[in-house]
């Protein structure tokens, strides 16, 4: 198996959510819950990662551990890092035999933190309904100088269930909080809440404003899959587009209330977190895994990785993600065609690769399909290995489908059907089809009609497995195909 070139992953050990993204004393910091012992999750550490250009990281120690009473029973769980005053703070989730807080740890040197004694919002703080069992996940903000956070959790209705007979309702809600020294918080209101089936709650609670509009993220465990094709995985990462109202407390959703949009329809994207760059950018990272799969990678000591991370806009009432701009410095050796037709299968001279970065427009003229094999095994032969992306134009999808994958990976929970292939709407205005592709040696990030849709897939294949082809059903036209390899990221910096 070979680690990704481009997508921070732990040094050793466990990575999950993405926590405490942002650009502070002059660069990025990312953590991560980690578990340094073991390629399995376990009591829940802060990993650190920094880099100048959201490409090539380096390891920091680890930030925070669980050594506290707060944190003693599963240790310190996601949540988010704000600057105040020079200083850096970690707004996290401390794990005890008593439930789950929200607890403060500081740093003026970005590098070695030091914990709160007590939480900053403990049992006195619960929202209403809320049991403090589940509580998790803080993210913060700031907007006209004071701070505000964002956290998920359990909540149970007050009022009986209609009919007079109280039932045991298990809900969840997103709960925002105020304050103006990071210390001393205040309840604002719900902004969201739900019933989620098997008492699921909403995981990793974002908000971020994107080019004016209001979005609130959150990833609700065990959403059932709908008509569109959408929450297939175990657990899902989804987005509302809305008005936040941060006087009372209130959310409006733009599609109503219950509606959520799939954030990506890849097998593998969770716990998205967003920053906002110097330069106004809206950028966000998220866990490129799925819970409750196989994990070909724990052979080799080290288990879970982020995405790259996305810049976001908001046009058209959707959001859109495209991979940092800065990717785009470790461009190398571009090859590809131009205007040609496709009838069948081909492959173009200098297109393969397992890092790197594909841009493609496709006329579909006449044709009801196309699609792209990547990652083929060496030799030819139609049994190969590979996988496949495929646009269905009848049923207006994207499908991507690692059923002929070198490694296969299970699902591991039987709430989850299978994990080989994924579908997702993607109507196209005309005929032109456009992607966007990162291979990135076991991973997979698609990006379609300018960033309107995504699909993330964890793809486990060899390292000579870089043949790439084209395919169609009918003739198509291939207006543009280019792909850059990456070069330069360099070799892992570790922990000095
Ligand atoms: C989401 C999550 C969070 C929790 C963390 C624990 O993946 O379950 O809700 O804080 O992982 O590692």
């Amino acid at each position: 198996m070979t680690r990704p070139v481009l997508r921070l992953k732990p040094p050793t050990g466990w990575m999950n959510d993405p926590n405490g993204f942002i650009h502070s004393g002059g660069r990025y910091h990312l953590f991560y819950q980690h578990n340094p012992y073991a390629p399995r999750w376990g009591r829940m550490h802060w990993g650190h990662a920094v880099s100048d250009d959201l490409i090539r990281w380096e390891h920091l120690p680890v930030a925070l551990r669980p050594d506290s009473f707060w944190d003693g029973a599963l240790g310190c769980f996601s949540g988010s890092a704000i600057e105040r005053g020079g200083e850096l703070y970690l707004l996290y989730t401390g794990v005890s035999i008593l439930g789950q807080y929200q607890m403060l740890a500081r740093s003026g040197d970005g590098v070695s933190f030091s914990k709160r004694r007590r939480p900053v919002i403990g049992r006195r703080l619960l929202p209403p309904g809320g049991s403090g069992r589940a509580f998790r996940d803080p993210k913060l903000f700031e907007r006209d100088g004071a701070f505000y956070c964002v956290v998920g959790g359990d909540w149970k209705p007050e009022a009986p269930a209609a009919g007079g007979r109280s039932r045991a309702v298990r809900g969840t809600q997103v709960s925002l909080y105020r304050s103006d020294d990071l210390v001393e918080w205040r309840y604002v209101g719900p902004l969201l809440r739900g019933v989620l089936p098997d008492g699921g709650v909403f995981e990793c609670p974002d908000y971020i404003r994107v080019d004016g509009k209001d979005v609130l993220i959150a990833s609700p465990m065990h959403l059932p899959r709908n008509d569109e094709g959408e929450f297939e995985n175990l657990h899902s990462t989804v987005y509302l587009p809305g008005a936040l109202d941060l006087e009372r407390g209130l959310f409006e959703p733009d599609d109503g209330p219950g509606v959520y949009r799939e954030l990506d329809g890849g097998t593998d994207f969770y716990a998205a977190q967003t920053t906002t760059a110097p330069d106004g950018r809206a950028l966000m990272v998220a866990w490129m895994q799925m819970w409750k799969r196989t994990m070909p990678t724990e052979a080799e000591g080290w288990a879970g990785a982020m995405t790259v991370p996305r810049e976001l806009s908001y046009e058209g009432g959707r959001l859109r993600q495209r991979p940092v701009r800065e990717l785009e410095r470790y461009w190398a050796d571009t090859a590809g065609a131009a205007d040609f037709v496709l009838d069948g299968t081909a492959s173009v001279p200098g297109v393969r690769g397992n890092v790197c970065d594909i841009e493609l427009t496709v006329d579909m003229m006449g044709a009801s399909e196309f699609g792209l094999r990547l990652f083929i095994a060496p030799g030819d032969g139609p049994d190969r290995s590979c996988v496949t992306l495929r646009y269905d134009r009848k049923n207006a999808s994207l499908v991507l489908d690692r059923s002929r994958a070198a490694v296969r990976i299970a699902s591991l929970d039987k709430g989850e059907a299978g994990c080989d292939v994924r579908t997702t709407r993607l109507k196209l205005s005309g005929a032109l089809l456009r992607l966007r592709l990162l291979l990135d040696r076991n991973g997979l990030e698609v990006f379609a009609d300018g960033g309107a849709v995504s699909m993330t897939s964890l793809v486990y294949a060899p390292e000579d497995h870089t043949g790439i082809e084209l395919f169609s059903d009918a003739p198509v036209r291939v207006v543009e195909l280019r792909r850059h390899a990456i070069e330069g990221v360099g070799t892992e910096r570790s922990p000095r």
